[in-house]
Parts: structure tokens; sequence; C-alpha cells
């Protein structure tokens, strides 16, 4: 009864607009378990849509968090600064595959991506920047106008700001080659904006909220090319599929693309609020003095924790880890679509960042929100949190904890497959 008042509670107090997914009110969480306020126990596999990599309460994350809160938990970083951002700045510099590298901090993704993009045009002078369709960036203005989502991001939002233009994301399960996508590029440069007014061209390397569809091999490189030959700046948005997510540190590591921005968020801290954007040094200093920051940027608790992510990612190889579980649930995925190839149209991923896309009769063009929606509140009533995606509303991602244990997987992936066969009986 617990989570129904709560939640009865809730819908009296705050604006519709901030939805939840389920009436499931969290009293405690470890690794990749939830227990909500009545203790039934949930199995996480959406990590607080990809927060906790490094799982639910982390004991050496929440030791820092305290160490640091005994100490102090705000004094400004751009009043009296303290080690622990300068340590992960440094930290981060070094690990960021971008060479002589500087850092900001924020607080949300969309605030690195806001700086971002205030940056790319500083450093260029010029207005344009070009995002994706499907594209998630954020819900602020600046973001929201990045996004090529418009239900439920953009809608009666608007406007947005001016100069921004979308060329298709090459996502191959839709149907939208690489070419494609470079073919439209560049009839953008050639009858909307000319290329010398382009500041920068952001991007995911894999998509999240727009349907986990990875950059084709190769795509990235092009898109590199592109921007040197016009001066634009490359921004990679990887607040979702950073810190270890995709088997690697960060999933442009895949293409050996040297990016000239990267945004990155979500789990760099473990679930504390920070976030930040680094990139090349002649490009990130670019704006004057106090004309990046906020009084929130570098939060002590978030430095703290963030430093405590960056150990565990590498004591307990979470970027290895990523990959063993992925091709687990990769595996157990495609067992589920060889018995039911009509109503789940593709497997995909990329190291734990593993989605099914599910539509009728096999077909494209024909998505299944329903059977999503059924199967998200299924598995959440079977004591498993699953997340949905994708601009048709007919993904279900899984975004597993990097930690979390084998047993906790199988026993997931068990209810993922019961409830499937439950719900694909119904459709
Ligand atoms: C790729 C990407 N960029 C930006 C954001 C916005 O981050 P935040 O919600 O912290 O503002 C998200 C959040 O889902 C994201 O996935």
């Amino acid at each position: 009864m617990k989570n129904l008042e709560l939640q009865d509670r809730k819908d009296r107090v705050f604006a519709r607009g901030m939805g939840n997914l389920l009436p499931i009110y969290a009293a405690r969480a470890r690794n990749a378990e939830i227990w909500d306020e009545e203790g039934n126990r949930y199995l996480d596999f959406g990590s607080g849509i990809a927060v906790v990599n490094t799982g639910h309460s982390h004991p050496e994350i929440v030791q820092a968090v305290k160490d640091q809160l005994d100490a102090f938990s705000h004094t400004c970083v751009m009043v009296t600064p303290y080690s622990t951002a300068v340590e992960l700045a440094e930290k981060l510099t070094e690990i960021t595959p971008i060479e002589d590298a500087l850092a900001i901090f924020v607080s949300t993704g969309a605030e690195a991506v806001e700086n971002a993009i205030k940056i790319a045009r500083s450093a260029t002078g010029r207005p344009g920047v070009i995002a994706f369709s499907g594209g998630f960036h954020g819900r602020t203005n600046l973001c929201m106008g990045l996004t090529g989502k418009v239900v439920p991001y953009k809608k009666g939002f608007g406007p947005f700001t001016p100069e921004i233009y979308h060329a298709p994301f090459p996502a191959e399960y839709l149907g939208i080659s690489p070419e494609v996508s470079l073919a439209a590029l560049d009839r953008l440069f050639n009858s909307v904006i000319q290329p010398d007014q382009v500041a920068a061209i952001i991007i995911e390397p894999v998509q999240g909220e727009g349907g986990f569809y990875p950059v084709p091999d190769g795509f990235l490189s092009k898109l590199r090319e592109l921007c040197d030959m016009h001066g634009i700046l490359l921004i990679l948005d990887e607040i979702q599929t950073g810190f270890a997510r995709t088997g690697r540190m960060f999933a442009t590591e895949y293409s050996g693309v040297e990016a000239d921005i990267i945004t990155m968020a979500k789990g760099i801290a473990g679930g504390f609020p920070i976030a930040a954007v680094v990139g090349k040094k002649e490009v990130m200093n670019a704006p004057e003095p106090g004309g990046l920051g906020g009084t929130y940027a570098a939060s002590p608790l978030g430095c703290a924790a963030g430093l405590a992510v960056l150990d565990v990612i590498e004591k307990d190889s979470l970027c290895e880890r990523a990959v063993e579980l992925g091709n687990r649930l990769q595996a157990g995925l495609h067992r589920l679509q060889a018995d039911y190839p009509a109503l789940i149209g593709d497997v995909r991923g990329v190291g734990a960042m593993v989605a099914m896309e599910l539509v009728n009769d096999g077909d494209v063009n024909r998505p299944n929100p329903e059977l999503t929606k059924a199967l998200t509140t299924k598995a959440a009533n079977s004591g498993l949190i699953l997340l949905s995606c994708g601009v048709r509303g007919n993904v279900i991602r899984i975004l597993v904890p990097l930690t979390i244990k084998s047993k906790h997987l199988e026993e997931g992936l068990e209810i993922l497959e019961r409830v499937f066969v439950e719900c694909a009986g119904k459709t």
C-alpha cells in the first residue's frame, strides 16, 4: 500500500511533466538490488538510467563521500577551490582520449552539453550546430533544440535557440546508412548553412534515449574528416556511454577518433550530481575567465565520489566486466529472438549497453510500443526494473550495474524471459 499511497501523494504535489516510470518507492539499494517502501526486492537493470555503473551505494564511494562531508560540503570551486577537484580534473584529462586536454566541471548532463556548445561557439566564432535525429542531449532550452525527439522532450516548449540543424542518425536497423547520413550533411551545407558558419557537430557514439543505435564502424572517422575539412569542432556526447559502460572508459575509444570535446555525466560519480566537459586545450581556453562555471559546479561530494568511481572501475576491471555482461545479455536476448522473431526485430549493443527492438510481424516499420510498455510493467511487478527507450517507444534497454553479481544477472534474465513469454502470448 505504501507505494500507492506515496504515488497518490506525489500526484497531488508534483506537476505531471515530471512523471515516474513505476509506482515503486525506493527505500534502500545495494549494488544491483533495490528494496521498496513495502520491503519488496527488485533487481535493477536500469542503474538509475546509466548512473550507478559502480552499483548502488558502493562502500568505497559511500566512504569517500562521508569523509568529504565531514570535511566540508561546499565552498564554491570558483571562490576557494579544493584538491579533489584538481585531482579529478588531472585524472579525467589523462584518461580522456584527447591529447593535451583541459576540463571544467558542472552539475548535470544538460549543463555539460550547454557548456560544450558555448565553448565551441567561443572557439570558432561561428553560430551553427548540427545534431542528429533521435539524439538526446538534455532538457534545457539549448539541449532541447539539439535533441532529435519531439514527444515528450520538445512538444510545446519552443521556440528553441536558432542555428541548430539536424541530420539523420545512421541507424542501420532503421535502414539509414552512413552514406544517407553523410549525403544529408552535404545537402545541409549546400542548401541550409554554409559549413564555415558551423561551430560544431554533436553526436552520441551510441544513441541512448533515441534507441541504443551505435554509430556504424567508420562513421565517426568520416565525421572527423568532414569537421577537419571545414574547421568544425566534433563534440561527442558520452553522457550515457561513458565510464566503462560500453566496455571502454569512453565509447569513442572503439573508433580511434579524437574528438575536440567530450561531455560526461551520469556514471562519472555513481549518483552524485557532477558533470564534466573535457576538450582540447586551445578550444577549452577560448571563453574568458568567469564565462564558465556555476555555484554548484565541481561539487566537493561529486569530486570525492568521482575519484572513488575511477578507482573502482580500475580495481574491479569494470571495462572487461562490461564486455562479459554484454555478451551474456546479448546471448540471452538472441535466444529469445530465435523463439519470437516476429516480435523481436533486433538485438544490439555495445558492451553493457544492450537493447532489443520490439516490432510486429518482424517488420521494422511496425514498432510495438504496446508490448514494450507491457513488458516493463510486468517485469517491475515480477521484481525486475527494466527501462525502455527509442523515438518510437519500442526498445527495451538494459543498463545493469557493471558490478552486478553473476547470479543476479542470471536471475534478472530469467525474469525477463519469463515475462516476455507471458506478454508475447497476449499480443
Ligand atoms: C546522451 C545524453 N546527453 C545528455 C543527457 C542529459 O543529462 P541530464 O539528465 O543529467 O541533464 C542525457 C540524459 O539522459 C543523455 O543520455
